[in-house]
This record gives structure tokens, sequence and C-alpha cells, in this order.
């Protein structure tokens, strides 16, 4: 797969992703390169008349929808999002993910715990049979990175502390560190999510169970839409191909 198809499946996953996005709705905008082909397809919409409004997750994203014209809301003023389109690192059947390679996995996973309905959109690179063959970010405190480096080290696993291109630490939008842990395979998404949430410091992890009601993968030029059974109706239910 080239860089241009693979920028295709993005452009068509995030397309697809439109068909939940009515009037009136407050919209979650996810972060990454994958996001932000749905916020440049929303803008097309607003400017065709749909009457949304949006929240973003990150600072790149919320500049980059007020600049395409969305109207656009702080998510500090937000109680309820009604939707939320997110790109994901990878993504397995069980619709649990790993997300956070560009760091902004706090305020997704608090954007998307205020979403009555969470959709991640991606190419067909993203969809796994096990999570953990790309790095689980972690997130922590500035204050206690040398304590959550010696509590993950316990996990035995090969992890680096994320620098930038010129070698300082990288710091996320709430001027925390990232740890990157590189399980090639994770057994137990859930233990090992609780055995994070466990560390004093740790802030987030890049683990997403549970909250993804939708997972729209575009392979080629068909989609993989996969919904939680209980997902609210309009979003459909079990796995759909669209061609
Ligand atoms: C941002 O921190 C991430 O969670 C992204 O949503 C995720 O890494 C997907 O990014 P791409 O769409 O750029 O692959």
């Amino acid at each position: 797969m080239n860089d241009h198809e693979l920028e295709l499946e993005k452009a068509l996953a995030a397309v697809t992703a439109m068909d939940h996005l009515r009037d009136g709705m407050l919209v979650g905008l996810g972060s990454g390169s994958t996001a932000a082909y749905a916020i440049r397809e929303i803008a097309r919409r607003v400017a065709d008349g749909l009457k949304v409004e949006a929240t973003a997750t990150s600072p790149a994203s919320e500049a980059l929808a007020i600049g395409l014209g969305i109207p656009h809301v702080s998510f500090e003023r937000v109680e309820r999002v009604d939707v939320t389109i997110d790109g994901i690192d990878e993504i397995d059947s069980s619709l649990r993910a790993i997300k956070g390679a560009g760091g902004a996995l706090l305020r997704e996973k608090i954007v998307a715990a205020a979403s009555d309905l969470v959709i991640m959109i991606g190419d067909s690179t993203k969809a796994v049979a096990t999570l953990g063959r790309r790095s689980l970010p972690v997130e922590v405190l500035p204050f206690a990175a040398g304590f959550a480096l010696r509590t993950l080290r316990n996990l035995g696993t090969p992890l680096t502390r994320r620098r930038k291109h010129d070698g300082a630490f990288f710091l996320t939008d709430q001027q925390a560190y990232i740890f990157d842990l590189k399980f090639g395979v994770i057994d137990d998404p859930e233990q090992l999510a609780r055995t994070l949430e466990a560390i004093p410091g740790v802030i987030a992890h890049g683990l997403f169970l549970g909250q993804i009601d939708v997972s729209i993968i575009a392979r080629g030029h068909n989609v993989v839409v996969r919904c939680r059974k209980d997902v609210a109706a309009g979003a459909g239910s079990g796995d759909q191909a669209k061609h």
C-alpha cells in the first residue's frame, strides 16, 4: 500500500462517518491525520448548509476547524457531545483500540467519555487481530516521571520516553511526558489498563476499551463498519460492509 492509497482510505473512512451527522449536533473533533480528513469534510458540509458546532480534542484540531469555518465551542463549556469522530493507531474486532501516537490521548479520552456516540475512522493498516504491535502511549505527570519510569519498567516491556525531532522530551498539550511501551502483543488489554490506572502519576494511557461505538475502516474502495450491538438506531448494528 503506497502513501496515496493510504490517504484515499483515510478520506473514504472520514466521508463515511458523515452519515452520522445531523443538524443541531455538537460534534467532537479527534486529532491526527485521519481526523483531519473528517474535519475538512465537516467544513465542506458546513459551507453547504449543515448546522453543527464542534469541540476539538487538541489545539491543532481546534485551529484547523476554526480556520475552515466550523463553529467551535471550547470543551471547557461543554457538558455532553452528540458524536465524536476520531482516528486510531490500532483497533481490533471488539472495538478496542490504541490511540495517542500524536499525544492527544487524554483529551481524546475525555471528549469520547462525554460523547453519546464515538466513531473511530481509519485506513486498512489500523485494523488488527490483537492490539500491541504499535506503541502504547502512557502519559505521565512530569513530577512523577522517575517513579513512573521505574514502575512501568516492572511491566517488563521495552519503553522509551517520547522525544521531539530536536531531541527534547515531547510534551503533551497538558505539558506532560509520554512513555511509549512496546508490547508486541497485549494479551489482556483490560488488565493492562487497570494496572496502568493504578500507577500514581499516570494521567492517561492509550487503551480505549468499551468507549468506542462504531469503527469505520476503509480498505481500498470498500469500508467495513463495525458497531457495538447496543448502539443507537441509525448507526446500524453488527458488521456491515459498504462498497
Ligand atoms: C492522536 O494522539 C492520536 O490518538 C490519533 O488519533 C491517532 O494516533 C491516529 O492518528 P492518525 O490518524 O494520524 O494515524
